[in-house]
């Protein structure tokens, strides 16, 4: 038996000090989450937004035990039973998690679809292992070609192969197979890379209807702030590995607007803003500076920037906010 953990208090997900580090050759280490902390309420669409290399991609694997071997995690993830995804057993995840109760679309479809076989029959053997369906094969086709249409994959292509899609219908493939378990919570890795706009809205529109049943979440990791500010009710800023900044869509898309000033910076990024890029890269993650992870960058950075890192605070770490 294992030691019965505190029930995650009425959330879909409870994320609490989440940290992964990676062992690296030579006993070096690299965190590349510190001590994500968030919750996801019943219908809940939580957009986890910050540039390429910031850890995203790293927490949502760590959620559902995806990382490599050379991967070391702490802190909590418990879902409304109290199961810790982090303390869970590749066995539990692997019959009774993943696909069933925690979706996943991959950042990489790709990687994720079976190169040998076509997306329809991909479809139909995840039909048949998550949803068990009444009948026999025409429903069993007819279930796959649903979820399809819910990913809008086109039908007449559910025949290829994944190395005869595009991009962008490799992701809707993605998309319609992390659909088909109806799992309660549901983890959208970038999940509209290489879609026009109108595929863009469908996409996200289909991911925020999933929420619409009792009990249900949806966790979106995007560069796509338009499609954040589309779907989300609260979000997430990611920076170095760390969650900066968490505030309602309405006031960080509208007024007041974001706090810390690399969520404003994301904002000015964006075409229909000043377009204004934020200037300088991210920190190395296994080279942090001693203060604010941000600080080389701001504009408002001060000697306290430099020095201290700023602690999480009613919704923002930053020593100016
Ligand atoms: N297996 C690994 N070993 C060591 N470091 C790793 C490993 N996997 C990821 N990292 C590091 O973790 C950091 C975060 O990577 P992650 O893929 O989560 O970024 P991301 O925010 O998803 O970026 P993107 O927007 O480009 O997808 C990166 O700096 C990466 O180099
Ligand atoms: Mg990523």
């Amino acid at each position: 038996m294992t030691t019965p953990l505190p029930a995650a208090d009425g959330d879909v997900l409870r994320v609490e000090r989440l940290s992964v580090r990676f062992r690296m050759r030579g006993g070096r280490s690299v965190e590349a989450v510190t001590d994500a902390t968030f919750r996801l309420r019943p219908g809940a669409c939580l957009a986890l937004v910050g540039e390429s290399g910031c850890g995203k991609s790293v927490l949502a694997s760590a959620l559902l035990g995806l990382l490599p071997g050379n991967a070391e995690t702490a802190g909590s993830a418990l879902l409304p039973d109290g199961l810790d995804l982090l303390a869970a057993g590749e066995r539990t995840l692997a019959r009774t998690v993943r696909g069933r109760r925690v979706g996943l679309v991959p950042q990489s479809p790709a990687a994720h679809l079976t190169p040998v076989r076509t997306v329809r029959s991909q479809l139909e053997e995840t039909v048949r292992e998550l949803a068990a369906p009444e009948g026999g094969k025409a429903e069993l086709r007819a279930a796959a070609e649903a979820a399809a249409a819910r990913a809008a994959f086109p039908a007449d292509h559910l025949d290829r192969y994944p190395h005869e899609l595009s991009g962008g219908l490799a992701q809707r493939a993605a998309t319609a197979l992390a659909l088909v378990g109806d799992a309660p919570l549901l983890l959208a890795d970038e999940p509209t890379t290489g879609l026009d706009r109108d595929l863009v809205h469908r996409t996200v529109d289909e991911l925020r209807a999933h929420t619409r049943d009792a009990g249900r979440a949806l966790l979106m990791i995007t560069h796509d702030l338009a499609a954040a500010r589309r779907v989300a009710d609260t979000v997430a800023v990611m920076y170095a590995g760390r969650i900066v900044e968490t505030a309602p869509a309405g006031a960080f898309f509208g007024a007041p607007g974001p706090r810390h000033p690399y969520a404003r910076g994301l904002l000015d990024a964006l075409p229909e803003r000043a377009f204004t890029p934020i200037p300088g890269v991210p920190p190395e993650l296994g080279n942090l500076p001693p203060g604010c992870a941000f600080a080389a960058r701001c504009a408002l950075a001060d000697a306290t920037c430099r020095a201290a890192r700023p602690p999480f605070t009613e919704g923002v770490a930053c020593h100016r906010a």
